[in-house]
């Protein structure tokens, strides 16, 4: 990562936007200039007019309600976000394409929006069936196939809260989710495809549900067609239940403020925050986002990489693309089955002209080489997007010129799962971009670079990211802990948004996101924290303690280092420990090296010195005050200990 640092510090190159493009777009300079002006002179009149270009039952009256640190947004309006991501399109582009999706498998289909609308309905009305009302939780864990974004929109149109677990996840992070949210529903698959091996998600769903008595039903979707054990009363096939249900369904009429989803993020303790984003807010703010950056229109089919399992799946796969009637590609799988021109083999075969990736993504295929991407035919594409981790100048730079040719814009877009919707980003027919640092603020978002005590910084002077006034797709709460909604977000700095991400802004207002300044690690875009995996550690019966650091890594962004004591007399291998963490959490949890030790570096008063435990994993020489230690001679004994 410091090596990635020095490079954004020594970039100075500078990509115009394609004149043809720039001629081409809504989102002109001056246009971006004017509506973001607006948006802070006068928010309430930006927002209303942008929720009125959305149908709403009962129009709001006002914008936002602030009382810090809670918002509302058009809460005196009332909609529905899949009447609006459906319904609304269904008299001009009912016989469009809405999802195009290609299996691992090579299996591909298509639903219109027409199709996609009958079958969200179906569900909606067999959910209601079930006694599911608008309100009550449900937990979704599926494979990336048409049904994950069938079942969120089945969920939104009868005012049902999601809770997307993703399907990497294992049984028991799934159970502990479950729990959290209270749901009484489970839709998942009898399995998915990875890597051309299948995942057996409903056994983990067994699994966890030994934990759940709260979940009445499951419903099962038939996607690898693998044999899997029902409880007869309790488990449902999908296609069983659509059979038989009606495709007419009324939207509920929700309250702008009705809670739409729950998704968990780590955090800096060991459990998960269960951020809850509510209806016409969110809404709002991902259909405006995808508009002004990707500007999708009728020739477009737009590809977002993201599983549904993470908030990019939610925002830019499902809500804001289809909010804005685009065509959607979805593509089940891993990038590299059958070999790492998969990517560039289906937006050949599919003629995709936005791809939004992950910059690890982005690193593995230029590790992989160019050739991969040269055997394809390329020319459909048109934009280029990268989301989730800092990325680095030589990864966007490969990115432009071997996968875009050369005349593709990039945006790097900085976000979070709080924050419902992209924050910062260039915008791809009106700004210069500049290779390692995500932009200008989106409308209405007002960022600062602040010290600790909240005192505002200069231009290129580093500190930490906040935002200074709400937004209407910003999170409302974490699910039953307000408290530490209050704590995490609106506490650090009072009175502002606080990030958790290292940041520093140009004197052109670019502002560059270094990475997270808490304990959580960013592991190949994927938001993992130290408390989480340390707790997963020593839950292992011989790991004694154990401390977890993150460590540059070329490819993942940050790889997982553990420093771990054994109880006396124990043993473990490292793989044994290995596993466990990926039985505790999912694999993207597994440490990438685990050193043993008899002994971690602590304070007298028995703190963990981690700073120094990020050194030693990064190879460094220990530098810092080590008389605090109790011990100082553990680090050197530390840095022998051989990696494993
Ligand atoms: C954290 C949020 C954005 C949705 C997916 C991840 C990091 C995200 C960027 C970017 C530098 C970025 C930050 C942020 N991050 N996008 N363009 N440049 N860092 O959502 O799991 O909630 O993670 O991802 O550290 O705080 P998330």
């Amino acid at each position: 990562m410091t090596q990635s640092i020095e490079n954004v510090l020594h970039e100075h190159r500078r990509y115009a936007p394609p004149a043809e493009y720039a001629a081409r777009v809504r989102w002109t300079r001056d246009a971006y200039d004017r509506a973001y002006a607006r948006s802070l002179q006068d928010p309430d009149g930006f927002w209303s007019d942008i929720a009125r270009e959305l149908h709403w039952f009962r129009a709001p009256t006002q914008a936002l309600d602030w009382q810090p640190p809670h918002a509302q947004w058009f809460a005196d309006g009332t909609t529905n976000i899949a009447y609006n991501a459906l319904d609304r399109h269904l008299p001009t582009r009912g016989d469009a394409r809405a999802i195009v999706w290609e299996g691992e498998d090579g299996t591909q289909r298509t639903l219109t929006y027409h199709e996609l609308h009958a079958q969200v309905c179906q569900l909606a009305n067999a959910l209601t069936r079930l006694g599911v009302h608008a309100g009550d939780r449900v937990t979704l864990y599926l494979p990336l196939i048409p049904e994950a974004a069938i079942a969120m929109l089945a969920c939104a149109r009868i005012g049902a809260v999601h809770s997307v677990v993703f399907g990497g996840f294992s049984a028991s992070a799934l159970c502990e989710r479950i729990k959290d949210a209270g749901s009484k529903v489970l839709i998942t698959a009898d399995g998915g495809l990875r890597r051309g091996s299948t995942v057996n998600l409903k056994a983990s769903a067994d699994e966890a549900l030994k934990g759940t008595p709260d979940i009445e039903h499951v419903i099962v979707v038939n996607r690898t067609g693998q044999a899997v054990p029902m409880q007869a009363g309790r488990d449902l096939w999908w296609d069983d239940l659509l059979r038989d249900a009606s495709a007419e369904h009324a939207p509920a009429e929700l309250n702008s403020e009705h809670p739409l989803f729950i998704l968990y993020t780590s955090g800096s303790t060991g459990k998960p925050k269960g951020v809850l984003h509510t209806t016409g807010g969110y809404m709002v703010g991902t259909y405006l986002t995808t508009q002004a950056v990707f500007e999708l229109g009728p020739d477009d089919l737009y590809w977002c990489t993201a599983d549904v399992g993470w908030v990019t799946g939610h925002s830019y796969v499902v809500y804001g693309p289809l909010l804005n009637g685009a065509s959607v590609f979805l593509y089940e799988g891993a990038p590299n089955h059958p070999d790492w021109s998969r990517f560039w083999a289906m937006i050949e075969r599919h003629r995709v002209t936005v791809l939004y990736t992950a910059p690890t993504a982005i690193r593995s295929f230029m590790r992989a080489g160019d050739a991969f991407v040269q055997r394809h035919d390329l020319s459909s594409l048109r934009l280029l997007g990268s989301v989730g981790e800092p990325i680095n100048p030589e990864a966007w730079v490969w990115y432009h010129d071997v996968v875009g040719g050369g005349h593709c814009p990039v945006v790097d877009t900085w976000w979070q799962t709080e924050t419902g919707g992209i924050m910062l980003t260039t915008l791809p027919g009106a700004h210069d971009a500049k290779p390692g640092s995500a932009g200008l603020p989106m409308f209405g978002v007002d960022p600062a670079i602040m010290t600790r005590t909240g005192q505002e910084l200069g231009p290129d002077e580093g500190g930490f990211l906040v935002l200074k006034r709400p937004w209407p797709s910003m999170l409302r709460t974490v699910y039953g802990d307000d408290d530490r909604y209050q704590q995490s977000y609106w506490s650090e700095i009072p009175g502002v948004y606080f990030a958790g991400d290292g940041a520093r802004r140009d004197a052109e207002g670019y502002v560059t996101v270094i990475g997270r300044i808490d304990d959580v690690l960013n592991v190949s875009g994927h938001r993992l924290g130290t408390m989480e995996l340390e707790s997963a550690l020593v839950a292992h019966p011989s790991v004694a303690e154990a401390a977890v650091v993150g460590r540059p890594d070329d490819v993942k962004g940050e790889g997982i280092v553990a420093f771990v004591t054994l109880q006396s007399g124990a043993t473990a291998t490292a793989d044994d420990v290995r596993a466990h963490v990926a039985r505790e959490i999912g694999a993207i949890a597994r440490p990438d090296e685990i050193r043993f030790a008899d002994a971690l570096p602590k304070t007298r008063s028995g703190k963990i010195m981690r700073r120094f435990l990020r050194q030693i994993a990064a190879g460094q020489a220990i530098s810092g005050d080590t008389s605090t230690l109790e011990d100082p001679a553990v680090l050197e004994r530390l840095q022998q200990a051989p990696a494993q």
